[in-house]
């Protein structure tokens, strides 16, 4: 199956080679392809014809920036009919897309740049129910790291959540990582632990299934070393932090989703 991958900026290219490792033949498209060069190396083809692109595919992902995608879809919908599109852009509804292109198959997506490594999460939704539709869409999402079908009302919080949190996360690792530096330990040793413990400490959560909160009982002795750190982050007020982060993270989309609204309903009135 031909998969076409419109807009290889951050998150196109990271999804290209995991797709073409499995097994879906894959073409790129930007303006400036002489950024994307590396792919061919590794058996992905890169154009800056969208239309050529897209007629020769079967499966169309557009991951380009949310208002690019609004204009761009115009443009490639009469190309795109009777195809799935998978739509990777933060705050473009179902509605919307299937607005500008009625007669396409619309995902609507949210990866993050985990997706390189096969370690991405994917939620998505669908304008229609369509289990056929839906086998392959969850295949090709499934090329790079989990994904999860959820309802439409979630996209907005996932943005926020597991689209932008590489971002949180890697703030964490890094604020680590200068906590070792102030003790004293070495730049390199001090980044592999911080990033390890992270790793280790998601691999864990996930395996076992159990809360946070029951797992972090078991590193906190009493009277140790691990509650004099928790005394510290709980007295920075770390959880209402992040929680803040994700709150206004979840309200940007929100109102990107508006500005997308206004520029969808100038379009098809032009
Ligand atoms: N970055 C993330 O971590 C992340 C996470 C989750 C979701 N997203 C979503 O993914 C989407 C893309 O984000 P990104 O960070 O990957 O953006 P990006 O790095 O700016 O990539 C967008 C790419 O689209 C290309 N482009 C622009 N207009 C084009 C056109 N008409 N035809 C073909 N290519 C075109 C641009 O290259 P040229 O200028 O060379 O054409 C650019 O490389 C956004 O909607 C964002 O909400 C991003």
């Amino acid at each position: 199956m031909k998969v076409s991958i419109i807009g290889g900026g951050t998150i196109g290219t990271s999804i290209a080679i995991p797709l073409k490792n499995n097994g879906y033949d894959v073409i790129v498209t930007r303006r400036n392809t002489s950024k994307i060069e590396f792919l061919k190396e590794n058996g992905v083809e890169i154009t800056s014809d969208n239309k050529r692109a897209v007629e020769n595919s079967q499966v169309v992902i557009l991951t380009l920036k949310p208002l690019d995608t609004v204009s761009e879809l115009k443009k490639l919908a009469n190309y795109t009919q009777g195809k799935i599109i998978i739509s990777m852009a933060a705050a473009v509804s179902l509605k919307q897309l299937k607005t500008i292109a009625p007669k396409s198959y619309v995902v609507r997506a949210m990866t993050n740049i985990a997706a390189s490594v096969g370690a991405g999460f994917t939620p998505y939704c669908v304008y229609e129910e369509n289990e056929q539709k839906i086998q392959i869409v969850r295949q090709i999402l499934g090329s790079f790291g989990e994904s999860e079908k959820v309802e439409e009302k979630y996209m907005d919080a996932l943005t926020a959540l597991s689209g932008s949190g590489p971002a949180y996360i890697l703030t964490i690792i890094e604020s680590m990582m200068y906590g070792g530096l102030k003790v004293g330990l070495p730049r390199e040793l001090s980044l592999k632990a911080s990033y390890q413990t992270v790793l280790g400490s998601a691999k864990l959560l996930a395996q076992s299934r159990d809360h946070p909160s029951e797992l972090k009982e078991k590193v906190i002795t009493p009277g140790g070393v691990t509650i004099e750190g928790i005394f510290e982050l709980e007295n920075m007020r770390i959880r209402t932090a992040i929680m803040r982060a994700i709150e206004a993270s979840t309200a940007k989309s929100r109102e990107i989703s508006k500005e997308i609204e206004q520029k969808v309903h100038e379009l098809l009135n032009n």
